[in-house]
């Protein structure tokens, strides 16, 4: 008999999103990897085996035995859009944009991000860390296990450097797995106001070999985690030309590659970014169809995020639906963060993508799981329950996965496993027989 550290049974629909071959495009999205009678053995917080009820409970023995009661188990949620470090909110911003004003119209005026990183610049390390902690909880009771957290809010050396530290003491004090994406081009800070091309040269002369040499000593490079650089290519932030520039300086160093592109205007960064071999473009509501064929035949992913167009109060969304038929690997995110889309929840966005961008539930769930994974360098480790994978995954409330994306505005997860350890709901009993 082997011993394993945790036993899984009675699980009523296990959903594995399995994937061995790479990410889902097209078909293979509709497919989400269900089979009955499962039991999962875990050892060294990963997946040891999944297989038969019958086969795992004769071949393990553990202490640990964890009755599913018959509910569907999933892959924990990969967030792979994440701004959750900052201070202060965006609460009379909130009501601006209810009354009319735009998000572009008060970022150009001075409020928005710029707003978020006075705050941010004012805040202590250990006042981030606190504020990132309790955001990751909430992400973390929603079913998210991994998730990547951007900095952005800083905008100058010291104040990004320091964002970095937030983002590695995060993930080495918090359950969730983080990924680390270096944005100091999120847009002009104040000491740059008109010079644009100036701040663009501090970027890349100064702040990413800084922040390069910063992650070279962390543990997010001793455990092989991928450093990302990204770009917001838009008005009031970074055109083509600018982005292009970040984007090769970013990949000199050893980055890889992300951009936020095509959010309002189309500038052409989709292409570019594609062209630069990006992991991933975000947000995407402006591509041209001849960028989504592009798109559909790289490797970089395409991320949605839904919460964000239903935070802006937008009735338009990225034609996410046309991006799966053309062949493009496509995820999902929240994009949490205080301004355009304030929502830790991954079962909110599937909510949003399957009534307005028409997924299927297994679309939605295969985006927000193992694309999201390969959107941020971690689809051979995470996102799908599979031998040899982090041992992630989620009790949901009912017997089938698809409740997690009908159902909206509360918590259908009912507890979270995360490499092989019950840290949050605690419902179901384990040792329970
Ligand atoms: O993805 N568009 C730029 N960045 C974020 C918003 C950040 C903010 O408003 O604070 C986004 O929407
Ligand atoms: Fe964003």
């Amino acid at each position: 008999m082997l011993s394993a550290d945790l036993l899984i049974h009675n699980i009523g629909q296990l959903v594995t999103c399995a994937s061995p071959e790479g990410p889902k495009r097209r078909d293979s999205m509709r497919d989400v990897g269900i089979v009955e009678n499962r039991a999962i053995a875990v050892i060294d917080g990963k997946f040891a085996a999944v297989g038969t009820e019958e086969v795992v409970l004769a071949e393990y023995s553990s202490k640990h035995h964890l009755n599913a009661e018959g509910k569907a188990v999933v892959p924990g949620f990969v967030d792979p859009h994440t701004h959750i470090v900052y201070a202060g909110d965006r609460l009379n911003e909130f009501e601006l944009k209810i009354k009319g004003a735009a998000y572009l119209e008060i970022l150009a005026a001075g409020g928005g991000i710029i707003s978020t990183v006075k705050n941010t610049r004012a805040a202590s390390e250990d006042e981030l860390v606190e504020l990132g902690r309790e955001r990751l909880d909430k992400m973390l009771a929603c079913g998210t296990t991994t998730a990547e957290i951007k900095t952005g809010y800083g905008l100058d050396l010291e104040s990004e450097l320091k964002m970095l530290r937030v983002i590695e003491r995060l993930d080495r004090e918090h359950a969730i797995d983080i990924v680390p994406t270096f944005l100091a081009a999120h847009t002009i800070p104040p000491e740059f106001k008109g010079d644009s091309d100036g701040y663009v040269d501090l970027i890349c002369r100064e702040m990413l070999p800084a922040a390069w040499q910063w992650y070279s000593g962390t543990g997010f490079a001793e455990k092989g985690k991928p450093f990302f650089c990204d770009v917001f290519t838009e008005q009031n932030a970074f055109d083509r030309g600018q982005t292009e520039k970040i984007l090769d300086a970013a990949r000199s160093l050893g980055f890889g590659l992300k951009a936020h592109v095509d959010q309002f205007t189309n500038l052409g960064g989709s292409r570019l970014a594609i062209e630069k071999g990006a992991a991933s473009i975000d947000h995407l509501d402006a591509i041209s169809e001849e960028e989504i064929e592009l798109l559909a035949a790289s490797d970089t992913v395409g991320i949605v995020i839904p919460t964000e167009n239903f935070s802006g109060g937008k009735t338009q969304f990225a034609d996410a639906r046309k991006m799966i038929d053309a062949g493009c690997v496509l995820a999902v995110s929240t994009d949490y963060n205080p301004g355009s889309a304030p929502s830790p929840s991954m079962a909110m966005a599937m909510a949003i993508a399957c009534r307005y961008q028409k997924l299927l539930p297994s679309e939605a769930l295969n985006a927000a799981t193992i694309n999201a994974a390969y959107a941020i360098g971690l689809g051979r480790t995470h996102g799908s329950i599979e031998v040899g994978k982090r041992a992630d995954l989620l009790i949901c409330e009912s017997q089938d996965y698809r409740q997690l994306a009908y159902e909206f505005g509360g918590n259908t997860v009912t507890m979270v496993i995360k490499a092989g350890k019950v840290v949050s709901g605690d419902t179901l009993g384990t040792n329970r027989a």
